[in-house]
């Protein structure tokens, strides 16, 4: 079998967001210390997976910037998607770049379990939840342990089962295909061509894909579910420099990176703080701070703290 090609589709403004996104894109904000894509690729890497296409658009020279001093080893594409047409518009623009199978990791979702049950179970596949809100996602219907339907965002979801955003399809022509049919047909939902209506034209001609439960998964929505995503990340990971842990006092959990300068703060519980970061005098508990954000004097908690919103 050829090597599997990661998909990350990360042109999404993030509205939701704001006014964090509004100087950077989403898949950039940080969450437990590094950037949502910085998790991505660790995931995309501790696969195994060398080749990587990204779909970029909003801020996307802070994607390549990025990936290009922090993940120098990837063999990386970089798609533009001009205008805001949808996931299944964007996965689509990746077709001259993959052949073989594919593995479509959305630049939002943080994955902190083990995804080669999913990408390697040697069957079509894509991770799903059980969700509190499903209108607000992906939903599968199941009938017997098989997926049976798709629907994005229904207003009436025929079950809480969301589509998390990781999809494995073991051909990738395949997927290109049902995506032709779709773009072709001209149906879209809430105005984007959908990722979730080629599952459906791919279930309809008969190709199974399979359901893998991954509770592990962290949504990234609204500043609210970040800041609560921060905090599940640090009380399964967390790190200290000794020469941070020296300077300052530390209430864990805290995820402080390598070569953060910080002097005289009080931090945590639930402080990340992202590389290149420098801090002097601050009190800081259930706060993100962002890379290259310097600051001094500084009381906050519950909030998201970067470069461009102090
Ligand atoms: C996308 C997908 C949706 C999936 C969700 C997961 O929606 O279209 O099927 O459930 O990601 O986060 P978006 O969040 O881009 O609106």
């Amino acid at each position: 079998m050829k090597p599997f090609t990661a998909i990350i589709p990360a042109a999404g403004k993030g509205v939701r967001l704001l006014p964090y996104t509004a100087n950077m894109p989403k898949t950039m904000i940080t969450v437990a210390g590094k950037p949502i894509l910085g998790h991505i690729l660790d995931q995309v890497e501790s696969l195994g997976i060398k080749k990587v296409v990204f779909i970029v658009g909003y801020k996307k020279e802070a994607i390549v910037e990025f990936v290009q001093s922090q993940y120098p080893h990837l063999d990386v594409t970089f798609v533009e998607q001009p205008e805001p047409k949808g996931l299944g518009h964007a996965v689509y623009l990746a077709k001259p770049y993959v052949a073989g199978p594919c593995f479509v990791l959305l630049g939002d979702t943080i994955v902190d379990g083990d995804l080669k049950p999913l990408v390697f179970g040697g069957k079509n596949a894509i991770g799903i939840r059980t969700v509190q809100d499903p209108s607000r996602f992906g939903i599968v219907e199941m009938k017997n342990g098989r997926i049976v339907s798709f629907e994005e965002k229904p207003e009436k979801p025929k079950s809480n089962l969301a589509i998390i955003g990781a999809y494995a399809f073991l051909e990738s022509a395949q997927l290109f295909d049902a995506l032709e049919e779709v773009i072709r047909s001209g149906k879209t939902v809430k105005n984007e061509i959908q990722l979730t209506d080629a599952l459906s034209v791919l279930l309809g001609r008969g190709v199974e894909i399979v359901p893998v439960e991954m509770d592990d998964w962290f949504d990234c929505g609204t500043v609210e579910v970040l800041l609560q995503t921060n905090r599940l990340l640090l009380d399964r990971h967390h790190q200290v420099p000794a020469e941070v842990e020296k300077q300052n006092k530390i209430i864990p959990p805290c995820w402080i990176a390598e070569g953060v300068s910080a002097r005289n703060c009080v931090l945590g519980p639930y402080v990340s703080v992202a590389y290149e970061a420098e801090l002097t005098e601050c009190t800081l508990q259930d706060v993100i701070v962002g890379p290259q954000t310097k600051f001094t004097h500084k009381t906050a908690s519950h909030v998201v703290l970067d470069k461009y919103n102090l």
